[in-house]
């Protein structure tokens, strides 16, 4: 099993999760989160003076998968969020030892599907 985490911009989230669904992936945890890339933030101007704008929105998109799925998502969250610019964010992929569905006490693959 993996964890997926995606780091996109806010406003590419409700295509995403379209098409997360209609490609058979429900299971999700969406949080908001602010940060910042390569850039470092954005320079600001202000009566002549530059200042950082240290931090932009954006939105943290988990989901733990079979490894199997990993890369099909990989491709929907690059297709749904990429708009080739700089700040198109980040996905991590990390293993999962193992999940438990608090209900059933279900364990590992059982507990997500
Ligand atoms: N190394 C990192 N660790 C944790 N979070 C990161 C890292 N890099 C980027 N992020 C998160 O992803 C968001 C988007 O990053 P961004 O797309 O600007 O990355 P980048 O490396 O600067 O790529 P680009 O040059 O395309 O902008 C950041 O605001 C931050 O929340
Ligand atoms: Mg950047």
């Amino acid at each position: 099993m993996k964890k997926i985490e995606a780091i996109i911009r806010p406003e590419a989230f409700q295509a995403l999760r379209e098409g997360l669904t209609s490609n058979g992936f429900n299971g999700l945890t969406v949080s908001e989160a602010a940060g910042c890339g390569k850039q470092k933030g954005k320079q600001g101007l202000f009566r002549g003076n530059t200042y950082e704008i240290a931090l932009s929105p954006r939105v943290r998109v988990e989901m733990i998968v079979e490894d199997s799925e990993t890369e099909e998502i990989i491709d929907l969250i690059c297709e749904y969020c990429s708009t080739g610019n700089v700040g198109d964010g980040k996905i991590f992929i990390s293993d999962i030892r193992d999940v438990i569905r608090i209900r059933s006490k279900e364990r590992g693959k059982q507990a997500f599907i």
